[in-house]
């Protein structure tokens, strides 16, 4: 069964705060969606195994741990998951990224796919979907559908930086196995599907398109 988990720490809540006001600018709201991203990875990654390796250090050798070697992978969904990819990378440089496109139907606000590219060996890895908003949760069950039933993943995380309560239902529903890891939930969605009080268009602030 998978677990939800609401980060709920005061760098995430201050960062956030950044992101939420509606004066920051194009490159803050970027690089702050990026640094939330690197904070998210470090507490998501907890659980991935690791193993005994012999090292000599200056003064004894011993048996100390390190990654067990099992394979990762990054799926944003675009556009907006774009944002968090580097502030992963940083901390998982040796994971591979696959891209899934999907936007929202500004009327029925279910997602449309327009993309989607995956590196070959993707049902081997552990997968993190990441994605800033996580409102309805559509496009987030649509992401999940896409990487078990076209590639076959089997370990799946997804990572949204802000969630309202209905999505994070939605998800829970439809994918029971797979964890949730949010830095922060908001308190409704509002009559256009979008986060209350939220941030606003994230793809629309991260890329400066409106
Ligand atoms: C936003 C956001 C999520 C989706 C969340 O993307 O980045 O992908 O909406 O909403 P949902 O939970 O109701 O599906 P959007 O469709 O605006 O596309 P964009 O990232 O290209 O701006
Ligand atoms: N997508 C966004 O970018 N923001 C919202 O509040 C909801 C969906």
């Amino acid at each position: 069964m998978g677990k939800v988990i609401v980060l709920d720490h005061p760098l995430l809540h201050h960062k956030l705060s950044i992101l939420r006001d509606k004066n920051t600018g194009v490159k803050e709201f970027r690089e702050t969606v990026g640094e939330i991203a690197g904070l998210m990875c470090y507490e998501a990654t907890r659980n991935l195994p690791t193993e005994e390796v012999e090292i000599e250090t200056p003064i004894t050798t011993g048996k100390f741990r390190v990654l067990s070697g099992k394979k990762l992978a990054i799926v944003p969904i675009l556009r907006a998951g774009l944002g968090m990819v580097d502030g992963m990378i940083s901390l998982i440089p040796s994971a591979k990224v696959g891209h899934i496109g999907l936007y929202r139907n500004e009327e029925t606000h279910e997602p449309v796919e327009y993309f989607c590219k995956m590196p070959p060996d993707i049902t081997e890895r552990q997968i993190f979907v990441v994605d800033p908003m996580l409102a309805t949760g559509g496009s987030a069950i649509a992401a999940i559908d896409i990487m078990k039933k076209k590639y076959g993943c089997k370990s799946i995380t997804l990572m949204n930086i802000l969630a309202a309560p209905e999505g994070i239902e939605a998800v829970s529903k439809a994918h029971p196995d797979i964890d949730v890891v949010v830095a922060a939930v908001d308190k409704c969605l509002n009559e256009n599907a979008y986060i209350v009080p939220g941030l606003g268009d994230c793809g629309d602030r991260i890329f400066g398109t409106k």
